[in-house]
């Protein structure tokens, strides 16, 4: 059995977001050692210019590294569609990145009109631009910036007054323009999906990458042989450059991962 193995994947957001995404990959590889850095501190990365999400970037996979992180998951949007071909090209481990999913519903809509969630920094992106344009069919995509949702779920405000006023707001435009598909393209909205479903209602499916994420995550281990089989990991270790409330709480049903607080 290759060594490495048994080091942990490492997994990077700006803050609690790609929580949603450990949960996918801990359940479809609950085996594998993990240790997850929440740059709460630094979030949003939506508002950042690209330099300052690479640089962001870079400290993160710089860290995950130095603790033999075996491959890195960057489960923000954000810095995938800004960073991840910088990060690919400079360091030798393997890494899976999240891009909204406007393939997926691409194909399943019969509108012919989408929408999209996702930060200023990811709808901006030259990487979100090309994804957009290289598609097979001609659609429409209206595009949201979720301007404010990741400062309120941070901030421990998922389930606010203000929280459903913003996401009224927001979701505005997709009822407007007959959209059929919402595509989710941050890690953080998951957990708004009661939410939004109140919101849209039963017609519009909701799409989100975080299943595509773990499979792929899965894969690129397998192919690597760096795959760890066997008895449910007892090394999931979480950290967080902030406060580690809000980090605590979207991890309150797992019993055994430590989460601690870090001068990061
Ligand atoms: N979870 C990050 C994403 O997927 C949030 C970005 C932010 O901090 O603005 O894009």
């Amino acid at each position: 059995m290759n060594s490495s193995t048994t080091h942990p994947i490492g997994i990077f957001d700006s803050g609690i977001g790609g929580t949603s995404i450990w949960k996918e990959i801990h359940a479809l590889l609950p085996a594998e050692n993990t240790l997850y850095l929440s740059d709460s501190k630094h979030a949003p990365y939506g508002e950042k210019s690209k330099d300052e999400i690479i640089e962001l970037s870079i400290k993160n996979t710089e860290f995950l590294l130095e603790q033999n992180c075996k491959l890195i998951v960057v489960a923000c949007n954000t810095a995938t569609t800004n960073a991840i071909n910088i990060l690919r090209n400079t360091y030798a481990v393997p890494f899976i990145g999240i891009e909204p999913a406007i393939k997926p519903a691409a194909l399943k809509t019969s509108t012919n009109t989408i929408g999209i969630l996702a930060t200023k920094g990811t709808l901006n992106s030259a990487l979100f631009e090309k994804t957009s344009n290289n598609l097979d069919y001609k659609i429409n995509i209206i595009e949201q910036v979720g301007e404010g949702l990741v400062e309120l779920i941070e901030n421990g405000k998922l389930h606010s007054k203000e929280m459903t006023a913003l996401l009224e707001k927001h979701l505005s435009i997709f009822l407007k323009n007959n959209i059929d598909c919402l595509v989710l393209g941050c890690t953080h909205y998951p957990y708004l999906i009661p939410q939004i479903k109140k919101i849209i209602g039963s017609q519009i499916t909701i799409i989100d990458s975080g299943e595509a994420v773990a499979r792929q995550t899965k894969k690129v281990l397998e192919k690597n042989q760096l795959i760890r089989l066997g008895a449910p990991s007892k090394n999931c270790q979480f950290y967080s450059n902030k406060k580690i409330d809000s980090l605590s709480e979207v991890l309150r049903a797992y019993k055994n991962v430590s989460i601690e607080k870090l001068a990061f």
